[in-house]
């Protein structure tokens, strides 16, 4: 079964300021696969089945609390595609139960198969090897990012997305802003808010789109995946007010920024800003998991 279409609301964050900020909930889109994840796997899968309907299966890469594997499980499931995980770290085999990412992934029918850290690196070398053990599997890179990624991203710009200003998303691989910087309207500035310290994003980014229409702004708060009490409080503070969940790793590190960058008048007055809400909520339960270990606030 194909991945289907669908429309996606755009809502306003109204926060009395000189700008008007909105956001695109694909998080929406469904529980388990949602966000960016959806339209990165989208043509991905629906060219695979196309050619492959019959034994389809999907391989792919990520650590202990991945989205991606979380989404490609999901997808897994509901296109009938055997999924192969392949995760960093030897050491979770013995305790992947404890981790709600790779129990989801399980129960979705994934099969996960754990390498050593020096095997994940190598992905060359991991890459040849599975080609050559599973010769008729879609292979898809960690965090989804390939030339079909970017192009399903196109499916997160429409009519309603032409107006704004800014189009602001969050940046771990760069394949999404990858998208949104190559379909987007000349007028648009494309804003990619960076939780990794990676300096070679830019380069990666323009490969992939051949454009310079965008602008990298450090978002990590002190390194991917790490979660301060600040963020922690404003994304409790932001649900609260808005009705809108987000994530510590990506949206909720971007929205702080966001509004940061409104309060120092970053946006020319009456700036209409678009945020995409790139899903990832199925990671809240792994880092309240750690933020309890570490007796402190949770995520509500
Ligand atoms: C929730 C969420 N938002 C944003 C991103 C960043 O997307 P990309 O890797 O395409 O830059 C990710 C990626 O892994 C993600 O899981």
């Amino acid at each position: 079964m194909k991945l289907p279409e669908i429309h996606i609301p755009i809502v306003e964050i109204s926060l009395n300021k000189n700008v008007k900020l909105f956001m695109k909930r694909e998080d929406l889109i469904d529980s388990q696969i949602s966000g960016n994840k959806y339209w990165k796997l989208f043509f991905n899968i629906n060219q695979y089945l196309e050619k492959n309907p019959k034994n389809p299966h999907i391989i792919t890469f990520g650590g202990a609390f991945s989205n991606h594997i979380a989404a490609v499980s999901a997808v897994g499931k509901s296109a009938a595609i055997l999924s192969l995980g392949i995760i960093r770290g030897e050491e979770l085999q013995d305790k992947w139960r404890d981790n709600p990412t790779l129990a989801f992934a399980e129960k979705n029918g994934m099969v996960l198969r754990f390498v050593t850290r020096e095997e994940y690196r190598d992905k060359e070398k991991l890459t040849e090897s599975l080609q050559k053990e599973f010769p008729e599997a879609l292979l898809v890179p960690e965090g989804g990012t390939n030339e079909e990624a970017v192009n399903g991203i196109r499916m997160m710009l429409n009519n309603e997305t032409k107006d704004f200003d800014y189009l602001c998303t969050a940046v771990g691989t760069g394949g999404t802003i990858a998208g949104i910087s190559k379909f987007c309207e000349n007028h648009q500035n494309v804003i990619g808010f960076k939780v990794v310290n990676d300096s070679s994003l830019e380069k990666k980014i323009f490969e992939l789109t051949l454009k310079t229409n965008f602008n990298l702004i450090d978002s990590s708060f002190g390194g991917y995946g790490k979660i301060k009490d600040e963020n922690i409080r404003f994304i409790n503070d932001f649900k609260k007010r808005y009705g809108i969940p987000l994530e510590p790793i990506y949206t909720g590190k971007m929205m702080q920024k966001v509004i940061e960058l409104i309060d120092e008048n970053y946006f020319p007055e009456n700036s209409r800003i678009l945020c995409f809400h790139t899903g990832g909520l199925q990671g809240i339960e792994g880092a309240n998991l750690l933020l309890q270990k570490q007796n402190r606030n949770l995520i509500i």
